[in-house]
């Protein structure tokens, strides 16, 4: 089943070389965060290029229900008028938000220290995944959860009535967890302090400075000591936001292994924190460059252009690039099985607590479509073919945008086609997905009903 609705098949017929622009939509981790730091400030936030996908509307959703007016103005544009920091209102109804783990952990965090209760919930895929990595940080705030076993979804939060504020080394390598934490710690008077031991994304830190929060990242032994200051009252922005690395990721590794393709991706942000990907095909041998290099509000950005890169070598992976890079190992594990040799990917526990277990997802579909993969616990290693990849399979999604989307880029470059059970998720992060592939070039082709 897809995240809202039945289940759409789609399947991917080998093609033609690929070419032309791609201009991939609005950050996903940029446009949650925008609605929920808008719903914050005094005054109204206004927002160019928000991604429209089901996760972010789900999160313009909640925060209308917490009290917060949030308009669709058209086109990825939104404004918000936010009730300020303390101002949320308790919520009449569940909060819903489907697919998305930034959605319900980042709102789970905002509201944990205003005196007020609310229910979450979320689809299969979402109910299944830990949340007590945020209701434990959150506990330490005052707050009360009350979910099913395992600190899964549905739950309740009771909010900290006089929230105290926290100091808090997160377990795991989450930017969710550390999100959820800073985010909490504006209603609580005082300073909270995240630690993080490696670094994840810092969108929140970053955009907590723009909104005029006070809040300062120091790197020493223990990790990222990040240091907010509590109860400030945020402004209202103005936000343009960049287009989502982690969509990018598809069109370009699209582009390297069908042959005969050149395609641009422009505009993408090449946040560190985000870019693990882009320089991993580097060093796999990619033709991948970086065009029109800038800095656009305090952040690189570039246009990616990606050739057919017919000699592709698998490496190992820096298991310490893994954070910046979390969310694209469903498709490098594809361009993986393009290349020759083994591609080693260690480190990546946090894999199988996505919105599928994405090792395990994927692994299945490659073999089924011909690929060698071993896998452990924490670690992958697809054994690449050296050009062919035989597909001709059908491969699950789980719930999963990413699952979904990978298995269609295989069946663009493999010998016979690959289709995927359900495309519907892909909606949740890409919705022009389909559209935008196949003005690439891409054949996709949905069942007769
Ligand atoms: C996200 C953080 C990452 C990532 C997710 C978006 C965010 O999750 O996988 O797609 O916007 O903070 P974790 O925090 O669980 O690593």
């Amino acid at each position: 089943m897809s995240a809202h609705g039945e289940p759409t098949p789609l399947t991917a017929h080998p093609c033609g070389p690929l070419s032309g622009t791609a201009e991939v939509p609005g950050d996903k981790s940029i446009s949650h965060r925008s609605l929920i730091l808008g719903a914050m400030a005094v005054g109204e936030t206004k927002i160019e290029g928000l991604l429209e996908g089901q996760d972010v509307l789900d999160t313009g959703k909640a925060m209308a229900a917490f009290g917060a007016d949030v308009v669709r103005l058209g086109g990825g544009a939104w404004s918000v008028h936010g009730v300020g920091v303390g101002g949320f209102a308790e919520p009449e109804q569940v909060i819903d938000c489907g697919n998305s783990g930034t959605g319900v952990r980042l709102i789970m965090g905002t509201m944990a220290t205003s005196p007020i209760a609310a229910t979450f919930t979320g689809d299969a895929s979402l109910n299944k995944r830990p949340m007590g990595r945020v209701t434990e940080p959150l506990s330490l705030f005052g707050a009360q959860a009350y979910g099913r076993s395992m600190g899964r979804l549905p739950l309740t939060i009771v909010g900290a009535k006089d929230a105290v504020p926290v100091r808090y080394e997160s377990p795991v390598p989450s930017a969710q967890v550390k999100s959820a934490v800073l985010l909490a710690g504006l209603n609580a008077p005082g300073e909270t302090v995240v630690i993080e031991k490696e670094a994840t994304r810092d969108h929140s830190e970053r955009m907590l400075a723009g909104f005029g929060a006070k809040i300062s990242t120091e790197v020493t032994d223990e990790g990222r000591v990040i240091t907010l200051t509590g109860q400030p009252e945020l402004k209202p922005q103005t936000i343009t936001v960049p287009r989502d690395p982690s969509s990018a990721a598809f069109p370009v590794c699209a582009a390297l292994i069908v042959e005969g393709s050149d395609v641009v991706v422009p505009g993408i942000g090449l946040n560190p924190t985000r870019a693990g990907l882009f320089y991993t095909l580097q060093d796999m041998g990619a033709d991948l460059t970086f065009e029109n290099m800038r800095d656009e509000g305090g952040e690189p950005m570039a246009d990616l252009r990606a050739k057919y890169s017919p000699n592709l070598k698998g490496i190992d992976v820096p298991p310490e690039r893994a954070a910046s890079m979390i969310d694209e190992y469903p498709i490098l594990s594809v361009v993986a099985a393009f290349a020759e040799g083994v591609t080693r990917m260690h480190g990546v526990k946090e894999l199988r607590v996505k919105e599928s277990d994405r090792i395990d997802a994927m692994a299945v579909g490659l073999r089924a479509a011909g690929v060698t993969v071993d896998d452990g616990e924490d670690w992958w290693h697809v054994h690449g073919r050296g050009g062919s990849v035989p597909g001709g399979a059908t491969c699950e999604s789980h719930l999963d945008h990413r699952i979904a989307m990978s298995f269609l880029i295989l069946g663009m470059a493999a010998d016979a086609p690959v289709s995927v059970d359900d495309a519907g998720p892909i909606a949740t992060s890409f919705p022009i997905f389909e559209d935008l592939m196949g003005g690439l070039g891409a054949r996709f082709e949905r069942p007769a009903t």
